[in-house]
């Protein structure tokens, strides 16, 4: 099965606070990095690193080739990759003392995705090979559309949340969601009231929540299945859920079962936030498979 990403490259700017800025205050910033990111790229490196054929559609700007050459070091395909007349996205992200991290997101290249595009990159794949869709980039609906209708699994990590709702949601294979995520998609905040109304909306949808620190959690009407963590020294939590994401639909794809892809992700997962920045502290299935 070919894994299709059609998703975000943002060149992430880090900075190590203290805590967060607030409205209206100016603090210092006690270390600064420029880094290789954004939840599609992120995704692309974990999706490669788990030993699955991976393929990443989307757009860069003139200063984002360095995106471009770090996920062909890899191994994921970049002929899909496109340049846009816009510089490339970029993330800004505090980090603070606890690993926690604040990001604001500018779009740029990655909103530049036309129909022509679409229709380019999906002639490329066919029934049974599964799409990975983030938030992060434009014409999201037109996406999930075209790839169900060619019989394509959807996977959809619905981050950023915003905008989400107006989706072709009812055509989504696979959720795969945190807990604020999960909260906004069920209009609930109490867990089983989320998981049941998630259910009853998206009947045939199969749903991967993750939990922070408290693990993870895999569901459909079916079958439950809970992820315990694996507790790590925490530097900085950024990437933890791309990693997560990677490793299991690579699981997947290679025909694994849940609790053997879970299980793969939530340790990918804590090696990824045991060290500074997004996609370069994502760990081989070598270096997972040892722990
Ligand atoms: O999920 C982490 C990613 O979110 C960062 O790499 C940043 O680019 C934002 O997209």
């Amino acid at each position: 099965m070919k894994i299709l990403n059609f998703g975000s490259l943002n060149i992430d700017l880090f900075y190590h606070v203290e805590r967060f800025a607030s409205a209206g205050e100016t603090i210092n910033s006690t270390t600064y990095q420029k880094n290789i990111g954004g939840k599609g790229l992120n995704q692309s490196v974990a999706l490669a690193r788990a030993g699955a054929q991976v393929y990443h559609a989307g757009n860069v700007g003139q200063d984002g080739q360095f995106l471009v050459d770090f996920l062909q070091t890899v191994g994921v395909n970049t002929d899909l990759i496109s340049t846009a007349p816009l510089p490339s996205g970029n993330a800004v992200i505090q980090i603070d003392t606890r690993g926690e991290n604040c990001i604001l997101l500018y779009g740029g290249a990655n909103h530049c995705v036309t129909e022509e595009q679409i229709d380019h990159v999906l002639a490329h794949f066919e029934a049974g090979d599964m799409v990975v869709l983030q938030n992060e980039i434009n014409q999201m609906s037109e996406i999930i559309t075209h790839a169900h209708q060619k019989g394509m699994t959807v996977v959809l990590n619905p981050s950023p949340f915003a905008g989400c709702a107006h989706l072709p949601l009812q055509l989504v294979d696979y959720f795969i969601v945190n807990q604020h995520e999960a909260a906004q998609l069920a209009e609930q905040n109490e867990q089983e009231a989320m998981i049941s109304t998630l259910l009853q909306r998206f009947p045939r949808a199969k749903f991967v929540m993750t939990l922070g620190g408290d693990g993870s959690l895999y569901f459909d009407s079916a079958t439950r299945h809970f992820q315990k963590p694996y507790p790590t020294n925490v530097v900085d939590t950024t990437g933890a859920g791309d990693t997560f994401t990677g490793f299991f639909f690579a699981a997947l794809s290679q025909g694994k079962p849940i609790p053997y892809a879970m299980e793969l992700a939530a340790k990918a997962a804590s090696v990824t936030i045991s060290q500074q920045g997004a996609a370069p502290s994502i760990p081989t299935l070598d270096t997972v498979l040892s722990l």
